[in-house]
C-alpha cells in the first residue's frame, strides 16, 4: 500500500499543512497560562496543555498526525494506550508503527507545555502568524498557518473542528475566545479562574482565537435580526472604541438580508493594544489592533463582518483560491454602501476600481506572496460585480444565497462556484469565470444596459 504525501493534506501552496486521511471533528484544550512562567520551565509566559482530539480517519494511514509547531510535546495517549511520539518540522506522528482505517475513530490525548511564539510561515506578507505574546497579555493571529504555535490541530481550512478551550489564568487576567462563555469559575490553583469557551459552529484552525488580558465588554443585539452581538476593548477604552462599531447591528441585519442568516450564534471584535498592521476575521471574534480599532472605516468593519459568510462558513479548500474570501468580502463593502447610501453609484465605484486595478494579475491560483495582495481582494471584487452585471441581479443574489446555504460549515472551491453560477444563469459561464480569473489582462466591465 502507498501512502502520498503523508505530511499534508496537499495543499499546493502549504504542502504541510494538515494531514492526509485524518478528519478532526472535536477538540477540546484544556490550559493553564502562566504569565510569570510555569514553575517547570520557569519561562514567563508559558502555556501547559492538555489536547484531547476526536479523530476519524478518512483514509487508511499508519500513525495519527498532526501539526505541532514548537511547543514541547510530553506525551499522548490513543485510546487511552500510551503511544509513541515523534515531533520533527512542526509534524506530530503518533503511533507511527501502527496502522489505522478508514472508518475508525479515536480518541487521542496530548500533553504539551512551552513559551507559544508566532511563526513565520512563508507566507510572502512576511508576517508572523499564531500566538503574539504582549507581556502578560496575549493574543491569537493565525492565517494562515499560525494555529500549530499553540494549539494540537489539523491545520488547513478544509478541515473545520469545534475547538473548546478551557483557560486557566491568573485571577487578575480576563479571557475572550471564539464562540460562547460556557462556564467561568474558581480554578484549581489558589487565586485563579478558568474559562470555558465553545462554539456553537465547527471552525477552521486558523480562525481559533483567545486572547488574555484586562477588557471592556460590551453586550447588544442587532436591531432587526436579534443576532447577540459582544466586543472585547482593552480595559478603560471603551469610549474610543465603541463608536467605530457601533453600526455592526446595523451591518450584521443587512448582509444577513443580502447572504442570508447570519452564520454563527455570536459576533463582535476584539481590539487589541498592539500594532498588527491588518484586520483578521477570527470565527465569531474579528480582530482588530488598536490603530485600525480607531481609525477603521465602516469599510473595514463590514469586510469582516462579510468574512464570517465568505471565509468562515465557507472556508477555501485550497488556500491558493483565497479570491473566494478576499474579493467576497471586499466587493461586500461595496454592497453595504449601495444598501446604506442612496447617492453610492455602485457601477462608477466599482469602474473607478477598474481603472485603479487595469493592471492587477490574475487571482484564479495565486502564490504564497499574492494572497493577501491587492490583486486577490480588487479583482475579486471586480469579477463580481461583473458578474452580478452579466447575469442580473435576481440571478446572482440568488447565486449568493445559495452559494451560502448549500456549502455552510464546509469548504469550497472556484470549480464549485463556476458550476452552481453557471446553474443558476441558465448557460455555461466557464468562459466569463476563466477570463476574469486566469487570464493575465482584466477584461472590460460590461456595460449598460444590465440584464435584470
Ligand atoms: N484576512 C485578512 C482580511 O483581509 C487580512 C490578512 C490576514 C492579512 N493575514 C494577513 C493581510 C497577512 C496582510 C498580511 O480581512
Ligand atoms: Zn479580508
Amino acid at each position: 500500500m502507498a501512502f502520498a504525501n503523508l505530511d499534508g493534506v496537499g495543499d499546493n501552496l502549504y504542502p504541510r499543512a494538515g494531514n492526509a486521511g485524518m478528519d478532526v471533528v472535536q477538540v477540546d484544550v484544556a490550559f493553564d497560562w502562566y504569565p510569570e512562567g510555569d514553575g517547570v520551565t520557569g519561562v514567563e509566559g508559558t502555556l501547559g496543555a492538555v489536547a484531547t482530539l476526536d479523530v476519524k480517519l478518512t483514509a487508511d494511514r499508519p500513525g495519527l498526525q498532526f501539526d505541532v509547531g514548537s511547543m514541547h510535546v510530553r506525551s499522548a495517549m490513543i485510546d487511552g494506550t500510551v503511544v509513541t511520539v515523534s515531533h520533527t518540522d512542526g509534524e506530530l506522528v503518533l503511533a507511527a508503527e501502527q496502522l489505522f482505517h478508514r472508518g475508525d475513530s479515536h480518541r487521542v490525548v496530548v500533553a504539551y507545555v512551552g513559551r507559544p511564539e508566532p511563526i513565520d510561515d512563508g507566507t510572502g506578507a512576511e508576517i508572523a502568524v499564531g500566538w503574539h505574546g504582549l507581556g502578560e497579555h496575549s493574543y491569537v493571529a493565525s492565517e494562515p498557518s499560525g494555529a500549530s504555535s499553540w494549539l494540537v490541530s489539523n491545520d488547513h481550512p478544509s478541515d473545520k473542528a469545534i475547538y473548546r478551550l478551557s483557560v486557566t489564568t491568573p485571577d487578575h487576567l480576563e479571557v475572550v475566545a471564539t464562540g460562547t462563555l460556557r462556564l467561568r469559575q474558581p480554578g484549581p490553583r489558589p487565586a485563579t479562574t478558568t474559562w470555558i469557551f465553545e462554539p456553537r459552529d465547527p471552525i477552521a484552525s486558523y480562525l481559533v482565537s483567545i486572547a488574555i488580558g484586562r477588557f471592556d465588554l460590551t453586550e447588544d443585539r442587532a436591531p432587526r435580526t436579534g443576532v447577540a452581538i459582544r466586543h472585547a476593548f482593552p480595559e478603560g477604552r471603551m469610549a474610543e472604541f465603541a463608536p467605530v462599531f457601533a453600526a455592526t447591528g446595523a451591518m450584521i441585519d443587512t448582509l444577513s438580508e443580502l447572504f442570508g442568516p447570519y452564520p454563527f450564534e455570536v459576533y463582535g471584535v476584539l481590539v487589541v493594544d498592539d500594532s498588527l498592521g491588518y484586520a483578521l476575521e477570527n470565527q465569531t471574534l474579528s480582530l482588530f489592533d488598536t490603530d485600525l480599532g480607531l481609525n477603521a472605516g465602516s469599510a473595514t468593519v463590514l469586510h469582516e463582518l462579510a468574512h464570517q459568510w465568505f471565509g468562515n462558513s465557507l472556508s477555501v479548500a485550497r488556500w491558493s483560491e483565497i479570491w473566494l474570501n478576499e474579493g467576497f468580502a471586499t466587493y461586500a463593502e461595496a454592497l453595504w454602501a449601495e444598501q446604506r447610501d442612496p447617492s453610492y453609484d455602485i457601477d462608477e465605484a466599482m469602474a473607478e476600481k477598474w481603472r485603479n486595478g487595469a493592471h492587477l494579475g490574475p487571482i484564479g491560483e495565486v502564490d504564497r506572496h499574492e494572497m493577501f495582495g491587492p490583486a486577490v481582494y480588487q479583482r475579486g471584487a471586480l469579477t463580481l460585480h461583473a458578474l452580478r452585471r452579466t447575469v442580473g441581479d435576481d440571478a446572482f443574489f440568488a447565486l449568493l444565497q445559495r452559494w451560502v446555504a448549500t456549502y455552510r460549515n464546509q469548504s469550497v472551491t472556484t470549480a464549485q462556484f463556476v458550476t452552481m453560477a453557471s446553474d443558476l444563469a441558465g448557460r455555461g459561464l466557464d468562459d466569463f469565470f476563466h477570463s476574469w480569473l486566469y487570464e493575465e489582462t482584466m477584461a472590460p466591465l460590461p456595460q449598460p444596459p444590465f440584464p435584470r
